[in-house]
């Protein structure tokens, strides 16, 4: 018997198949009764039948626990009534593994800080199924886009000699007789490949050593970093502007059961297409102070600004021209206004704030050592890093979207640590 995924079952209507999973839900009515199974493609519901399935399959009723593994034989119907549109008239169950304990996680409430400390089984949700279906198709989008645009994938290392974002955030570890860090960013790496190769990205675990308990900020996240030589500022937006409708526009076309299931409002995502509106840090400041709130200026925005800023627009934002004391050491200077840098910040509607961060690279070798020693980082780990402004040097620009903030916008769903398999908090190490 050919064994099917649930997610395939309308191509088997009327056929016999075997399906192999775990046991979400069990149901009594009258003389029949029902197995709710999930093989983590989707829900099935099987209809168990004195005379039409096995006498030992038939006396399993009230005998199966949630999360059982169990094999099931039958007959693919048509029922629009059933959760996925199918049910399974049953034959045969063989049991797997007969679960003895209670499992842990029931359809009954939990808080949080249980779900996240037994996320090794919160997983096998609906909901978190749903998210990280979400997660992968974003991440598939994210390659899709880059591949087809001509970009090479470099894939940056993880130890690393130096900081990249400030030095406040390092991670270090013990690196035989010296110390390493591990990586903000990969970014400098890129800024190798696109003299090499002209648009390069890499895509992968990123780490801050992060204080801050918020919900937007894991210790190790995923992050997609493009870089391309001979592209300045204006022309870096739009390839992030062109990414992200890239990703929604794939999100919306091929999940659409997992927006339901989220219970997500697709109005606004289906909103995002370019092209999205661009302002200077200076006219965000200007919103901000519009709306009645005191901003101290020259200083970044957190988040109740992102939101309040956010709030004038429908579609993602760009906001550009920074002052340059707030912004890495890498940013080249606006040419016009020494104070500024050529970097520039996405921000998601809805409040969900910064989901892409980047700008221009400084290309002048002379001006780049300055700003290493303006901010007090050590000249010699950054060597290589000046050797790329010594041959060849050109206007190089990209940028880096975080893979969770972004899921967490596209899912409607308040905290990033759900859009991430195994997050990393400073509290959480395990599971
Ligand atoms: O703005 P950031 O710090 O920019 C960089 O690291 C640049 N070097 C990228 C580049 O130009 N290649 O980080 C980029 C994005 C942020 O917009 C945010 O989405 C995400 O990374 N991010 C985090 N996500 C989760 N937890 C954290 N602690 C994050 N810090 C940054
Ligand atoms: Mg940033």
């Amino acid at each position: 018997m050919k064994t099917v995924l649930i997610k395939d079952l309308k191509d088997y209507e009327g056929k016999d198949v075997q399906l192999r999973g775990w046991v979400y839900n069990t149901r009594k009515v009258g003389k029949i009764w029902f197995v709710i199974l999930r093989d983590g493609t989707g829900l099935l519901q099987g209809v168990v039948v004195k005379g039409e399935s096995s006498d030992e399959s038939f006396d399993l009723k009230q005998k199966l626990n949630q999360e059982d593994s169990i094999i099931i034989n039958g007959c693919v119907k048509k029922e629009d009534r059933s959760v996925g549109g199918y049910e399974l008239s049953v034959k045969d169950i063989q049991v797997v593994q007969h679960v003895s304990d209670e499992f842990p996680i029931s359809p009954k409430e939990h808080g949080t800080d249980f779900l996240m400390s037994n996320r090794h089984l919160w997983l096998r949700s609906k909901r978190q199924n749903a998210i990280m279906r979400i997660r992968h198709q974003t991440a598939r989008a994210i390659r899709d886009f880059f591949d087809m645009n001509s970009f090479t994938l470099i894939d940056s290392p993880i130890f690393t000699g130096n900081a990249v974002e400030g030095t406040t955030t390092l991670f270090e570890v013990d690196y035989f007789e010296r110390s390493a860090y591990l990586t903000q960013s990969g970014q400098l790496y890129q800024e190798a490949g696109a003299t090499a190769f002209g648009r390069t990205y890499c895509f992968g675990p990123t780490f801050r050593a992060e204080k801050s308990k918020t919900r937007r900020h894991l210790t190790e996240f995923w992050m997609a970093e493009p870089e391309m030589a001979y592209v300045e500022l204006e022309e870096n937006m739009v390839w992030a502007e062109n990414l992200i409708c890239y990703v929604i526009d794939h999100i919306l076309k091929i999940c659409d059961d997992e927006l339901n299931t989220l219970d997500r409002d697709t109005v606004l995502l289906k909103a995002v297409k370019p092209p999205f509106p661009k302002i200077t840090y200076d006219e965000a400041v200007e919103i901000i102070e519009n709306s009645g709130k005191k901003f101290n200026y020259g200083t970044d925005f957190g988040a109740p600004d992102e939101t309040l800023i956010s709030q004038n627009f429908e579609k993602p934002i760009m906001i550009h021209n920074w002052p340059s004391d707030i912004k890495a050491f890498y940013m080249k200077r606006n040419k016009n206004n020494n104070d500024l840098a050529l970097g520039f910040d996405m921000i998601a509607p809805e409040g969900y704030g910064e989901i892409i961060g980047g700008g221009q690279r400084e290309d002048d070798l002379d001006i780049l050592i300055d700003r290493i020693r303006h901010h007090d980082l050590p000249l010699e780990p950054f060597k290589w890093y000046l050797d790329l402004r010594k041959y060849g040097s050109v206007p190089h620009s990209g940028f880096g979207l975080g893979l969770e903030r972004t899921v967490a916008w596209i899912c409607g769903t308040r905290h990033i640590r759900e859009t991430i398999p195994f997050p990393r908090t400073m509290s959480r190490l395990e599971p």
